[in-house]
């Protein structure tokens, strides 16, 4: 199973002071060095953390670079100049803290349509950011998507464990659905080292996109180092 790390959040601990550090590139390559297998970055429309030169510079270093992005013009224009290899379509609500939900494919319309043919015609490849539900699937590939990702927060901020099981085999039941007809099957959203293990154990789904908890783990495990190496430099 492919993992995707996505760095948004250390653009946003970046954007917080508007400084050139910690820098989402360099994480990219860190993470990259480190096993995953590529790399994920939102560009919102508010760009409260990636910025555009940030999709550029990654594309230069990133080979597997998956765009997530909803269909704004302005970012549909920085997708088309840097292409990466794979856009995913999302959802986005600017008073939302992270992406809430699936995108509704099936309501998706003409603008959608119209989003996704200029993403073919310019060689990259289109996937879906979707709730596990056999319509949005349908109508994934309808229109051209080559893959889905299943939004697995449902799964993953369930209050209790009959609410999460039935999360988990409805992502299950989709994934299945959608692998049979022959999309890649990725998840991703609110997944975390205590809640994967049932996820990865669904035999269809290829590759998890994971952000904020690995980025969350790094500031607890990396601090140490940071401190100490801090206190190297004030030795007088
Ligand atoms: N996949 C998609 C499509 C997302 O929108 C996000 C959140 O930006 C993620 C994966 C990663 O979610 P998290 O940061 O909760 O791991």
């Amino acid at each position: 199973m492919r993992l995707g790390v996505n760095i948004d959040h250390v653009a946003t601990v970046r954007q917080q002071r508007h400084a050139g550090y910690p820098d989402p590139v360099e994480a990219a390559l860190l993470s990259l060095k480190a096993g995953a297998d590529s790399i994920v970055a939102h560009l919102r429309e508010d760009r409260r953390h990636v910025q555009d030169a940030d999709i550029f510079r990654l594309k230069e270093r990133v080979k597997r670079l998956n765009m997530e992005m909803a269909i704004s013009p302005s970012v549909i224009r920085v997708a088309l100049a840097a292409k990466p290899e794979r856009v995913t379509l999302v959802p986005e609500r600017r008073q939302e803290l992270t992406t809430e939900g699936g995108l509704d494919v099936a309501r998706g319309g003409a603008r959608l349509r119209r989003a996704i043919g200029r993403f073919l015609d310019a060689g990259i490849r289109v996937s879906m950011f979707i709730g596990a539900d056999e319509r949005q699937v349908e109508a994934s590939i309808r229109l051209g998507a080559i893959a889905v990702e299943f939004h697995t927060g449902g799964y993953a901020d369930a209050p209790n464990f009959r609410l999460r099981l039935r999360e988990l085999l409805r992502i299950a039941r989709c994934s299945r659905f959608a692998a049979d007809r022959g999309l890649e099957v990725a998840a991703g959203h609110g997944l975390n080292v205590s809640n994967v293990a049932a996820i990865v154990r669904i035999p269809e789904v290829e590759e998890l996109n994971i952000g904020h908890s690995i980025v969350a783990r790094a500031v607890a495990i990396g601090m140490p180092a940071a401190v100490r190496e801090m206190k190297n430099r004030m030795r007088r």
